[in-house]
């Protein structure tokens, strides 16, 4: 069953970054359906997600950089990706804690920051580049501010 489902709430207008997202949400759920006794499965999982996370977020920061965004919220972005990495490995880590339920923790961090964060730090990215590129930002964009 998955755990995270993409949306049009979720949704830019930034084609790559909304794409992006999309993968984002299968590689949680493609995490959330491996059998907890099977770590080869799970670590290949978890890499394949934290990889992703990672390429995704450089896309995002270059956007930014591109777009030429207001500076304040640049760096607030930038700062809660490297965040997101930082306690996404702590958690990996402490998988082997047998007193953790970690890969349960780690869906759970997943899923809500994954959602706050597409709905709030990228849509407001997502305006100001709409804004400086001169381009359509979808009509659904304010709903959730
Ligand atoms: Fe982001």
């Amino acid at each position: 069953m998955a755990v995270i489902n993409w949306g049009v709430d979720f949704y830019t207008g930034l084609h790559e970054v909304d794409c992006q997202h999309q993968k984002l949400f299968a590689l949680v759920n493609r995490l959330s359906a491996v059998p907890g006794d099977d770590p080869v499965a799970l670590d290949e999982a978890f890499r394949e997600l934290s990889d992703y996370a990672k390429e995704h977020f450089t896309l995002e920061e270059r956007m930014m950089e591109e777009a030429g965004i207001d500076a304040e919220h640049f760096s607030y972005h930038k700062n809660a990706h490297a965040l997101f990495i930082r306690k996404l490995t702590e958690l990996w880590e402490a998988r082997n804690d047998a007193s953790a339920n970690t890969t349960e923790k780690m869906l759970g961090f997943l899923t809500t920051w994954i959602l706050q964060h597409i709905l709030h730090t990228d849509r407001r990215m997502a305006l100001e580049v709409h804004d400086k590129l001169g381009t359509n930002a979808p009509h659904n964009m304010f709903t959730h501010f």
